[in-house]
């Protein structure tokens, strides 16, 4: 099989704008589109040519700090964004059906002087994909439940929508499935608000495996969990990739997390992934700065004190022209802080990083 053949989710150069309702955003008129079509001042670009793809049978983890834009993006390439995220350009690819991203569901589109939500043409097809193959776990265990159904009721939905089984045998691989996180039985009957966030979390993942998924999206699936649980639920997302050779992307801000866990490794930063490798390779031989200064962060046997990586990220919405981590890197070059980094692809790994990119950078120097 090759790699293309094995691909079972591709999302290439995703970028997502955010609605600035600031009213002093209106005042603003060079925001740079950095190719992402921004149409107006308003929307502010946010997740900038982000592209990844996962194989069958493999993880990938996307890391990245807190509000670096790893939800964000995930939200966009499922077209789960609400009105204050629209998806500007990118193509989304899903066991083999592509879409474009800009023209999904919550695409608010000029008609006359209102806005609509616009619904494209593929919707239809897109959603039984989504429904019957991808499972996901939400970063809000409690607050991704409707409160008004009960776990049973909610867990069997997509079994009840995508399939011809019936109630009886969706409640019993419901039950089955609750068993399996080692969720009481009377999991079946609760709401969600009743269930402390560790068991809200266990729910959501019975939710996500009771339809047996070929890809599950994992925003954070750990968090709010005793070590205990945590190490059940690891235990149990790596079985279920063994045994059915289960893609997953594992969305976490732990690096070492990450490491324990996945085939590959994209770090995301302020809105861009600036790099990807595989595991081993990006652990032993980061190539960008701001990996190198996360490994360096990292607690280990040996090491006497944790160096954290200087300075603070900037917000998702920075109107930084260069690289958006010139400020904390410590080998920012003029061109560095005025041109945005050009992603060099290797055969299996990516940067986003002048440094790492000698040839442009040489010829970007002498037109200076
Ligand atoms: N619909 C929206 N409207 C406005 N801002 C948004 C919207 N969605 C996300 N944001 C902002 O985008 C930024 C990135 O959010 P995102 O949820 O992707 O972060 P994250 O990398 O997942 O962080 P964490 O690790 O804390 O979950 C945040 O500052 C968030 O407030
Ligand atoms: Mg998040």
């Amino acid at each position: 099989m090759t790699a293309s053949d094995s691909t079972v989710f591709r999302v290439t150069d995703l970028c997502v704008s955010l609605h600035d309702a600031d009213a002093a955003a209106r005042t603003m008129r060079n925001v740079p589109d950095d190719g992402c079509g921004v149409e107006s001042p308003l929307w502010r670009p946010a997740i900038r040519g982000v592209s990844f793809e996962v194989n069958r049978g493999e993880v990938l983890s996307i890391v990245g700090e807190s509000a670096s834009g790893k939800t964000l993006s995930m939200y966009a390439a499922f077209r789960l964004l609400d009105p204050g995220a629209q998806a500007t350009s990118g193509t989304v690819e899903l066991f083999g059906q592509r879409v474009d991203a800009a023209r999904g569901g919550e695409v608010v589109r000029k008609s006359g002087n209102t806005r609509r939500r616009g619904v494209p043409d593929d919707d239809d097809e897109w959603r039984q994909t989504v429904g019957s193959r991808v499972g996901f776990l939400f970063q809000d265990p409690i607050g991704s439940w409707t409160p008004h159904f009960t776990i049973g009721h909610q867990a069997g939905e997509a079994l009840d929508e995508h399939t011809d089984l019936t109630p009886d045998e969706i409640e019993r691989r419901v039950r089955d499935a609750l068993g399996e996180v080692k969720l009481p039985r009377r999991g079946f009957g609760a709401f969600a608000f009743l269930l402390s966030r560790g068991e809200a979390q266990r729910a959501m993942l019975a939710a996500a495996i009771v339809k047996a998924p070929d890809l599950l999206i994992a925003d954070e699936p750990l968090t709010g969990l005793d070590s205990t649980s945590a190490a059940s639920v690891l235990a149990l997302l790596r079985d279920m990739q063994d045994k059915r050779g289960m893609a997953m992307v594992f969305i976490t801000h732990d690096l070492a997390l990450a490491a324990s866990f996945s085939d590959r490794i994209a770090i995301m930063y302020a809105g861009r992934l600036v790099e990807t490798a595989p595991t081993q390779e990006l652990m032993r031989r980061p190539r960008h700065p701001y990996t190198e200064g996360l490994i360096g962060a990292l607690p280990m046997v040996g090491r006497d004190r944790l160096r954290p990586v200087r300075g603070s990220p900037p917000h998702l919405w920075h109107t930084a022209q260069g690289c958006s981590f010139a400020p904390r890197c410590d080998f920012t070059t003029e061109v560095c802080a005025n041109v945005p980094p050009s992603v060099g692809v290797g055969e299996a790994a990516s940067v986003a990083c002048w440094l790492r990119d000698e040839l442009s950078l040489q010829g970007i120097l002498a037109g200076l």
